[in-house]
């Protein structure tokens, strides 16, 4: 046998063995902004690595709406989805579907502190760390300069400059220009603004750390009304229907002049097709009064693998892969997804693409949690609860005061047969 006919036998072997081992993983990923994009290029390189084909599953934008989808597959032990991207706030809440990862989470602790806590629930290793999100003050930089407006510190001078700023681009004939976009809607992503407004306001997290609710305070009820004295003023009545994307569609065409978002929404903002392009700049969101805080609240998501999976061991490659240094920091490059692995937060590249990632390391270190860690498989209740009352008040069905009274009394009544 000639050299090159074995060596051609041999590469033939070789394909032929992994064909035949190979296996159909499916992955559900977030399709907001770019990260359906981004998440493909990533499993298509692990495919590529391996062999084995990816399926991706796109799910809701709306969080509140994909853990609704999660919970009806996994309550049946459907193994339709081999790897889920959870959010931060949902171990405790679907931690017992998924394969214990102990084994191969060597490199947890590498990890932000606040990301590896909550991938272990119960002793296991429920879920990896994949990014990390903190709510983020996005302003326009060449309108405060046109205004010769500072980047607003607490919530008072946001207030102050996107009104001034708000009049006087109207003037100039943009009739559709707002001062100040966020999420209003009655979701998820409403509890990680309202919990922002509160804890800036030294208005506590909702339940704090030992399981008290602390939400009848006169500190949450004074936030609140300043968010709903937005609506209809600085911030579009739409807003109540607005998620993460709507909100950065506004901004992105040029329309507002502050934003509160994630850091994804950094990429999309500094794209070639974006209309405001090299105009951004980002900042801690404001503080309450002067003796409030600058809180974002945490944010982020993981990967975990279903118990249900019919290929657990290439899912946790494939999860172990995504999760992995060399993709975290392309996807910091590529759309501004924080790493995990703290020891990026040092890697050149990733703070030039991304400079937020490295000037404001502190947000994220000193990000504000949701009560989920505590209120256990109780959370997602605890979160509609509350984002239900803050939705009413924003859209002047309540008052803030007697809203929260009501609200601290249904969350008791939820910590009765919830959490200790
Ligand atoms: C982002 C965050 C997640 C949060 C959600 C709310 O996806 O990563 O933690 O719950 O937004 O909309």
């Amino acid at each position: 046998m000639s050299r090159m006919f074995a060596t051609l036998a041999a590469a033939a072997g070789l394909l032929v063995s992994t064909g035949a081992s190979a296996v159909e993983i499916s992955l559900s990923c977030s399709a907001l902004g770019k990260e359906y994009e981004v998440c493909k290029q990533g499993a298509d390189a692990w495919a590529k690595k391996t062999g084995n084909t990816v399926k991706i599953v796109s799910t809701p934008n709306s969080a509140t709406e994909r853990l609704a989808l999660y919970q009806q597959l996994l309550a049946a032990g459907a193994g339709d989805i081999d790897v889920f991207q959870i959010d931060v706030v949902w171990p405790g809440i679907l931690g017992e579907h998924f394969k214990d990862l102990t084994a191969q989470a060597k490199g947890l602790d590498q990890h932000i502190p606040a990301m590896s806590d909550v991938a272990r629930v119960g002793g296991k290793v429920v879920a990896m760390p994949w990014f990390a999100d903190a709510g983020l003050l996005y302003y326009r930089k060449d309108l405060l300069e046109k205004y010769n407006r500072p980047v607003p510190k607490t919530w008072a001078e946001l207030t102050e400059t996107a009104r001034i700023i708000q009049e006087g681009e109207r003037k100039a004939g943009k009739n559709d220009f707002w001062g100040y976009v966020w999420q209003g809607r009655a979701y998820e992503g409403l509890t990680t603004n309202a919990l922002e407004w509160i804890a800036s306001n030294n208005g506590g997290t909702i339940v704090n750390d030992t399981g008290e609710v602390t939400i009848e305070n006169p500190n949450a009820a004074e936030a609140l009304k300043t968010a709903a004295g937005w609506v209809g003023t600085v911030t579009p009545e739409g807003v109540l229907n607005y998620t993460e994307e709507e909100s950065r569609g506004v901004f992105q065409a040029g329309n507002a002049a502050f934003m509160r978002n994630w850091p994804y929404a950094w990429a999309l903002a500094q794209g070639a097709d974006s209309a405001i392009k090299d105009k951004v700049g980002i900042a801690p969101l404001p503080m309450g009064g002067a003796d409030g805080r600058h809180a974002g609240t945490l944010g982020g998501q993981l990967l975990a693998v279903s118990k249900y999976s019919k290929n657990a061991d290439a899912a946790t490659d494939l999860a172990m892969y995504l999760t992995g240094q060399e993709e975290q920091k392309r996807r910091a490059i590529e759309g501004s997804f924080n790493p995990t692995i703290l020891s990026l937060y040092e890697d050149a590249e990733i703070t030039k693409a991304s400079p937020f990632i490295g000037s404001l390391r502190d947000v994220f270190a000193n990000a504000v949690p949701r009560p989920s860690g505590v209120t256990g498989e109780n959370y997602n209740k605890v979160s509609t609860e509350f984002f239900n009352t803050v939705h009413q008040v924003l859209s002047k069905r309540a008052e803030p005061a007697q809203a929260l009274t009501r609200l601290d009394r249904d969350l008791k009544r939820i910590k009765r047969d919830g959490w200790k």
